[in-house]
């Protein structure tokens, strides 16, 4: 592209003189409407407790859901992610308690289509939150097994339909879920129901806080390395998106965001698929510490979210979901 225009008949802080000329001329922006909430819950009655690594998240029994989506109504946020704490007598090896028709998730599930009908809910699938050795598969032979493991996502997935989950999101990389699930949703009579793949994954250190607040973390003994992607590569990102759509899926994931802005570029680039950035929990966790110890101003937050509109995403998966639609209403 030829630069147009020469100093001194061009001038471009002309254009950034005032805040409603910036306004006018902003590329990107952001709406609640492209937000997402990830919201834990846990088992009881009444109860909202603090994660002590993601300071000003909580995790909610089912029945204080409605206090949280209350909010998230009002602020026009479209969709919310749910994630369960499993305590740990539920877990065991093979996850079974992610096909327990009243584990958490289904349970919140009936009682957020109940009261909150025209809200959307994605729900991961993914064995980690369930199992005792906090690993997303089942372990044969001292390895996550792919075939094994769909077998039991693809169960998963079908219950979470048959609960009103409206999006479908495998988090766990084993290959070829997608298809296999498209396949068993469409077969039920789920064509409707969303996969958003989180098709680009990293094995990110930044996943940490999450762990902690899905119990997983003094669980997992070693990393996840062997399916969740090499933060090395770039490329290989774009091999695993062309078999996810070619397997169905509707959207993409790339996760974790701020780190990975090249790879959500790319894949726009590439598949004019539709991108959702992940902004994940040790993120969320920085950023919150330096706002709270003033290293930081809140702004810090929009700032990311709009680095990921400018790289193509469409909207965001952040736990600073409500707190950033409260700042744009005022
Ligand atoms: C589970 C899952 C993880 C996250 C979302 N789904 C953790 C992991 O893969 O270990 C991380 C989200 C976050 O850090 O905010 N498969």
């Amino acid at each position: 592209m030829k630069i147009i225009g020469s100093f001194p008949k061009t001038r471009l802080r002309r254009l950034r003189k005032s805040r409603w000329m910036r306004d006018i001329i902003s590329e990107n922006n952001i709406s609640p409407k492209d937000l997402i909430l990830p919201i834990f819950v846990r088992e009881g009655k009444n109860k909202i407790e603090n994660i002590k690594s993601m300071p000003g998240i909580k995790r909610y029994s089912i029945d204080k859901i409605p206090s949280v989506l209350k909010e998230v109504e009002k602020y026009k946020i479209p969709m919310v992610a749910l994630f369960p704490y499993t305590p740990n007598n539920k877990k065991d090896k093979i996850g079974s308690e992610a096909l327990n028709p009243n584990n958490l998730i289904c349970k919140s599930l009936r009682l957020i289509k109940r009261k909150f009908p025209q809200l959307g809910i994605m729900c991961d699938v993914a064995l980690d939150p369930y199992t005792s050795h906090g690993h997303d598969g089942i372990i044969v032979n001292n390895e996550i097994d792919n075939d094994k493991t769909i077998k039991i996502l693809i169960k998963q997935s079908l219950l979470q339909a048959k609960m009103g989950c409206d999006v479908i999101a495998p988090s766990d990389m084993m290959d070829g879920r997608v298809g296999a699930i498209r396949k068993a949703l469409d077969k039920n009579n789920f064509s409707n129901v969303n996969i958003i793949s989180y098709g680009v994954k990293y094995a990110s250190n930044f996943y940490g806080p999450f762990r902690d607040a899905v119990g997983s973390k003094t669980k997992l003994k070693k990393n996840k390395k062997t399916y969740q992607m090499d933060y090395r590569n770039a490329d290989e990102s774009l091999r695993e998106i062309g078999l996810d759509i070619k397997e169905g899926a509707d959207i993409i994931i790339v996760k974790p965001a701020i780190a990975y802005l090249d790879i959500i570029k790319k894949i726009k680039d590439n598949f004019k698929i539709p991108v959702i950035a992940y902004q994940v929990s040790g993120e969320y966790s920085l950023i919150k510490n330096g706002i709270e110890k003033k290293f930081l101003t809140d702004d810090a937050i929009m700032e990311t979210l709009i680095a990921f509109k400018r790289a193509g995403a469409c909207a965001i998966i952040t736990y600073f979901a409500l707190e950033i639609a409260k700042q744009i209403k005022k």
